[in-house]
């Protein structure tokens, strides 16, 4: 699977779901998961990320792996996205943030 890691948190640019061809991005407050269970792996939305997010699985650095847990802990829980909105408002403040754990909501 892929995994959408610490660098979506508080900016969600949202450019990932349009492209993706099983419709596997759920949607929260301030975060986007992809549900392991719909990705086929075919690393679409990588390049779409503007922040570069989106990793596949084996690819995740040592001290992200929490977010392959959070993405099949949190995809059951939050609905399906297939449309790009607009960014968080405070994305250009969070963008380059790191350390953002503690600012997801679920
Ligand atoms: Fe998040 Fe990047 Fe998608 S910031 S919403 S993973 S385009």
């Amino acid at each position: 699977t892929h995994v959408v890691t610490e660098a979506c948190i508080r900016c969600k640019y949202t450019d990932c779901v349009d492209v993706c061809p099983v419709d596997c991005f759920r949607e929260g407050p301030n975060f986007l998961v992809i549900d392991p269970d719909e990705c086929i792996d075919c690393a679409v939305c990588i390049p779409e990320c503007p922040v570069s997010a989106i990793l596949p699985e084996e690819d995740v650095p040592a001290d992200q792996l929490a977010y392959i847990k959070l993405n099949a802990e949190l995809s059951p829980k939050w609905p399906s996205i297939t449309k790009r909105k607009d960014p968080l408002p405070d994305h250009e403040q969070w963008k380059n943030v790191t350390g953002k754990l503690d600012q997801l909501i679920r």
